[in-house]
């Protein structure tokens, strides 16, 4: 399949990440530090945030990103993610944010994971974070990517890196929650850093 590039010669190299959450936008920096764009916030440039009423985390990466790429002129990204949480029949899903409340209250969050799994007695804890990531051109073309990680719930809450519901989350294969891994090695199992490496060989660097 032919995949539209990312041209850092074109547009000054600007990239505008159309996110408002201040953890993702790091996480994105980071992985996007090689390529020489220069990243900016649709918070930074003052860009209103559309409705998420997307039934799927593609759907609403692809919201964002066309809404920041028409509204700023730049090429545009957008991260739509979340925690799947499978015997909640993948809750909070496209709904992770909201969980949280309006205050952004992640510890109320992940109390009504637990509170939900412990209703319905659930014996199987494992989940899955989600993310799709879409890049977006002002003529509306779209690209496009999907990554996951597997992992089990656990509480109580540990670790203070990260962001969301790291503090309860274990990736199969580790002892330790997303919270308490340096970045770097989140980097390397993430949801976001695997949809990431589907992103960068389709569309950035060289071919
Ligand atoms: P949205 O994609 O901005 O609608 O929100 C996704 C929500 O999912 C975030 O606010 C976090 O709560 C959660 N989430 C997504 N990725 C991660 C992650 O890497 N760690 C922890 N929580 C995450």
């Amino acid at each position: 399949m032919t995949h539209r590039r990312f041209n850092p010669k074109d547009d000054g190299g600007k990239l505008v990440i159309a996110s408002h959450n201040p953890g993702k936008v790091r996480e994105i920096q980071d992985l996007l530090a090689r390529f020489g764009a220069e990243v900016i916030s649709a918070g930074e440039l003052g860009l209103p945030e559309p409705v998420e009423d997307g039934a799927t985390f593609i759907a609403n990466a692809e919201i964002k990103a066309l809404a920041a790429a028409r509204g700023s002129g730049h090429v545009a990204l957008a991260d739509d993610s979340g925690l799947c949480v499978h015997a909640l029949g993948g809750d909070p899903g496209v709904y992770s944010a909201r969980w949280a409340g309006p205050g952004k209250d992640f510890a109320v969050a992940m109390q009504k994971v637990e509170d939900a799994l412990d209703e319905k007695q659930a014996g199987d804890r494992t989940a899955h974070f989600a993310c799709a990531l879409c890049l977006a051109w002002p003529d509306g073309h779209v690209e496009t990517f999907e990554g996951q990680v597997h992992g089990t719930m656990t509480w109580p809450a540990r670790g203070t890196k990260g962001f969301g519901y790291d503090p309860t989350f274990v990736p199969d294969g580790h002892a330790i929650t997303f919270a308490e891994m340096d970045p770097e090695q989140k980097h390397t199992m993430s949801h976001r850093a695997r949809a990431f490496e589907k992103l960068v060989a389709a569309c950035f660097g060289d071919e």
